[in-house]
């Protein structure tokens, strides 16, 4: 199968390994970012680059007035940032994840939803964070979420339009994002996993997708705990300095 798809943060990491093989895979591919260099690396494989910040609706809504029909949009940028409460509640670092994450998601839902039509689908990347409270996760783990329950909401008010919705939930993936990690990151896969399991959920019209199995398992079944036990093993974890 083949067809046009629009990929949101394909400057790098997941965005750009999905980018690359829906390309190879034989796919018209419209790659999103910020970076002009990286982007323009992407035009020599053959993806259409569409440079603009998520984080400004007039930006998006121009760059989507241009473009035709698609059959796949996948609203994947997004950044990650740790608090420390041991510093007090950063209020500008919260602010700009959930900018960058959350309401960058809908301007681009905004702008794009309309080149959608019957028999489409629209992928949102969550992640695995938001199966399980994880320190210092107050601002990525909120903003990813809110984007479940975006996700959810959007599956059922556009399968009249006949459009499917797929949330995409990754455990540790290797990408410059997690390369700042200073923790332990179980179960790390790499680029060319994930958009495999990405891609072949995407074409089997997967509601969700999640990956790998083996932490998706550990975060479940650990989200099940009473809290009163998550709690006690929660403090463990910040006394050994780790996150999610
Ligand atoms: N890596 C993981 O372990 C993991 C796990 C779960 C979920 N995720 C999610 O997967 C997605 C991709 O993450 P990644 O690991 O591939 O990270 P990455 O390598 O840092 O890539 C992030 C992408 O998002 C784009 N982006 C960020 N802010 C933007 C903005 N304001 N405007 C436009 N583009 C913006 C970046 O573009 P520019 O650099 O060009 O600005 C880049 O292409 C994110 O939503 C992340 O939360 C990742």
């Amino acid at each position: 199968m083949s067809g046009r798809v629009l990929i949101t943060g394909a400057s790098s990491g997941l965005g750009r390994q999905l980018a690359l093989t829906y390309r190879q895979a034989g796919w018209q591919v419209w790659g999103c970012g910020r970076d002009g260099e990286r982007l323009q690396a992407l035009a020599h494989e053959g993806i259409t680059p569409l440079q603009f910040d998520a984080r400004d609706s007039a930006a998006m809504a121009e760059v989507a007035a241009g473009l035709p029909a698609l059959d796949l949009l996948i609203l994947n940028a997004g950044s990650c940032e740790y608090m420390d409460l041991a510093q007090g509640f950063d209020g500008a670092l919260f602010a700009r994840v959930i900018e960058t994450n959350l309401v960058a998601t809908g301007h681009a839902l905004a702008a794009f939803l309309p080149r959608l039509a019957s028999g489409s689908r629209l992928a949102i990347v969550g992640s695995a964070v938001s199966w399980l409270p994880l320190p210092r996760a107050e601002a990525y783990g909120a903003s990813k979420a809110a984007l479940d329950y975006l996700a959810a909401t959007l599956r059922l008010d556009l399968q009249g339009a006949g459009i499917g919705v797929t949330l995409i939930r990754p455990g540790f993936v290797q990408t410059p994002l997690t390369a700042k990690n200073d923790f332990p990151m179980p179960c790390l896969v790499t680029v060319e996993q994930a958009s495999r399991a990405i891609m072949s959920g995407l074409a089997a019209g997967r509601h969700q997708i999640h990956f790998p199995r083996r932490f998706i398992w550990l975060l479940r079944l650990l989200g099940a705990l009473p809290t009163g036990l998550w709690l006690r093993l929660g403090r463990i974890l910040i006394s050994k300095g780790s996150p999610s």
